[in-house]
């Protein structure tokens, strides 16, 4: 039916139109309460045999929708109702800022990938916050992700991220910082160990001083090489981080510029999963992301280490119930290796 849809609709629009368009009729539904009460009855994760803890954060089910989606923080509950077990909002950046000109997203249908170089367009961390202030309708796990507001040269970047955190730490269940995304110039240079251990360490004193503790992650890019990935892995325990998110978009394609992400990401970001566990073992939480189509890749990320595993890509291609679909699939799975909790199956093969 989704596949129909896409094929004889959707995929004639513009793919930022479809998108806007999508997070609009989410943002409808998240304020009214209950069709979405009666969604997250029918489509959230429920079963007890699902719910993982990380970092001090209850998750009913292990697999959420990754950053880049809900980058306002506009329709984090109607995206909970359909059954994500966490919703990571954002990128948002201190300054409200356009993101880049369009056209800016692409799809590469036959791939099952996209393309987008979108620039962290969002309406900055104040209006972010107004959002996350009010109160949630279904209970909903909401990590928020912060980025550099593109004016702001490198050497005040921390001061950046500083102003950004100060604003959506308390009220975030965990926060981000991304220094992965290939669409803001030098970003991905803030990924050097002597650039990042200031601005890391910043950030957490700020994320540490909420009157819950809000625990901190960073988000680190597919294409830094294997040394360097074990550079971020020891400095984020050096630092006491509370778990690395890997990865995010790579710029190892040809084409359109921008980031590429989707099916052919799939094999890379489990590489770079495997490497973070062989480095850090079960000292620190990873999320893993990147090319996650279905059940039995959210099932291999587990077994490799990870504790929560993300999608975006496979969202718009598999359709509304995906995340659904794939948490029952993660029940019956459990049940089927005897197991009692999905905990059990986190770094098996690792
Ligand atoms: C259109 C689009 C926008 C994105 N924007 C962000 C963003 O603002 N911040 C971020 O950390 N990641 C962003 N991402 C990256 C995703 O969070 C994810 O890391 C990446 O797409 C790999 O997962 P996937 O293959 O399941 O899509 C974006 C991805 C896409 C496709």
């Amino acid at each position: 039916m989704y596949r129909l849809l896409f094929t004889q609709v959707l995929r004639r629009f513009d793919a930022e139109t479809v998108h806007h368009a999508t997070v609009r009729a989410l943002a409808v539904l998240s304020v009214l309460p209950f069709v979405r009460r009666l969604l997250f009855r029918w489509l959230a994760p429920t079963d007890p045999a699902l719910r993982i803890s990380a970092f001090g954060v209850h998750f009913p089910g292990p697999f959420g929708l990754a950053a880049g989606f809900d980058k306002d923080a506009a329709c984090a509950e109607a995206v909970a109702a359909l059954g994500f077990g966490h919703v990571e909002v954002g990128t948002i950046t201190a300054h409200a800022q356009p993101g880049n000109p369009r056209p800016r997203l692409f799809r590469l249908s036959g791939e099952r990938a996209l393309v987008n170089r979108m620039g962290f367009n969002n309406h900055g961390a104040a209006a972010a916050a107004r959002r996350l202030r009010r109160t949630r309708g279904v209970p909903v796990v909401v990590g928020v992700n912060i980025g550099k507001t593109k004016v702001v040269p490198e050497a005040q970047a921390a001061a950046d991220y500083v102003a950004s955190a100060a604003q959506l730490a308390p009220l975030a269940d965990y926060l981000v910082v991304n220094v992965s995304s290939p669409n803001t110039p030098g970003l991905r240079n803030l990924q050097a160990v002597d650039l990042l251990r200031p601005l890391l360490a910043a950030v957490k004193e700020v994320a540490d001083g909420t009157p819950r503790r809000t625990p901190l992650l960073v988000k680190i890019a597919p294409d830094l090489a294997d040394d360097d990935i074990d550079a971020v892995a020891d400095l984020a325990l050096e630092l006491g981080l509370d778990g690395i998110i890997a990865t995010n978009t790579t710029i190892d394609h040809r084409g359109e510029t921008g980031g590429l992400s989707g099916r052919p990401l799939k094999s890379r970001s489990l590489a770079v999963l495997r490497r973070l566990r062989a480095r850090v073992g079960d000292r620190i939480t990873l999320v893993s992301v990147g090319g996650v189509e279905d059940v039995d890749d959210v099932w291999e990320r587990l077994l490799a280490g990870a504790t929560l595993v993300q999608g975006y890509t496979g969202w718009i291609y598999n359709g509304p119930f995906w995340a659904s679909r794939i948490h029952r699939q993660l029940s019956r799975r459990v049940r089927r290796h005897g197991l009692k909790s999905i905990t059990e199956a986190i770094g098996r093969t690792a």
